[in-house]
């Protein structure tokens, strides 16, 4: 790994997070380079979303560490991590409903000054420029894919090194998320680094360099996208489960 790769990569080593008295992330260790995606695949209840709130600060992690290059970010508070160059985007966050999309985004600038948030919005927007004919709308008024764009932007204001996407395509339609493929290749192109996690194995392995996949707490496979598309059995038992954990109502 050269220097440069080095300093924008989010490593995270035997990361261990706690819910009630359960451990259900148990010494995950996983590397985000800068300029790619990586996938992060794995059935219901895995551990998924509880890892990156632990990245993002918003859970706190029992042991290990999280770092972007040399610098330690573990149980840094939310607003450090994502001052340090780490955009989180949650599963299913959610705008201001009342606010217009306008609005949402200032929300998401209010720590820079007035001209560099309007910069850094317009930046923003040009990754989704439908969004600049709705600037005024509400968000509640926006199609499921407009919200998720504008989600997206409000990640990427702050131009971090590494975005984390909890379930980009969570109740989107495919026609939907397939608009949103491109802009994650742009984002990378210029030398942002993603990691994806996805219902859709298929998106993301389409995407990503390289995987994980994730169960039980515990990284089960970790290699290149391609080793995993070759690797049916292991997609068919994360999946499997999966299927098993949404017929019997799921954990969402
Ligand atoms: N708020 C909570 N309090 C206690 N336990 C929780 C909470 N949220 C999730 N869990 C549990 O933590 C474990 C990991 O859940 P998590 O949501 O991190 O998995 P996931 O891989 O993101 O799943 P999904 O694919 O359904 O989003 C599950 O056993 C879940 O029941
Ligand atoms: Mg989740």
């Amino acid at each position: 790994m050269t220097d440069a790769t080095h300093a924008g990569t989010l490593f995270l080593r035997e990361v261990t997070v706690a819910r009630g008295n359960r451990v259900v992330v148990n010494a995950v260790s996983l590397e985000v380079p800068p300029g790619e995606v990586t996938a992060l695949l794995g059935p219901n209840g895995a551990g998924k979303s509880s890892l990156v709130l632990a990245v993002g600060g918003v859970l706190r992690a029992q042991g290990g560490s999280v770092s972007l290059g040399e610098q330690d970010l573990t149980r840094a508070r939310p607003e450090r991590i994502r001052q340090a160059g780490v955009a989180i985007v949650p599963e299913g966050r959610r705008l201001l409903p009342a606010l217009t999309v306008e609005e949402n985004l200032r929300v998401a600038t209010y720590t820079l000054g007035r001209d560099q948030a309007r910069a850094a919005s317009e930046r923003a927007l040009e990754l989704f420029p439908e969004l600049k004919r709705r600037l005024r709308s509400q968000a509640r008024l926006l199609s499921g894919g407009e919200q998720q764009m504008v989600v997206l932007a409000q990640a990427l204001v702050s131009e971090p090194k590494v975005v984390v996407i909890d379930e980009l395509s969570l109740g989107l339609a495919p026609v939907v998320v397939s608009r949103l493929i491109p802009t994650l290749r742009t984002i990378t192109a210029m030398g942002t680094g993603v990691l994806l996690i996805e219902q859709f194995a298929t998106v993301a392995l389409g995407l990503a360099n390289r995987a994980y996949v994730m169960n039980g707490g515990v990284i089960e496979f970790s290699g290149t996208a391609g080793e995993l598309r070759e690797n049916p059995e292991l997609l068919h038992l994360a999946y499997l489960l999966r299927t098993a954990a949404g017929s019997v109502g799921g954990a969402r």
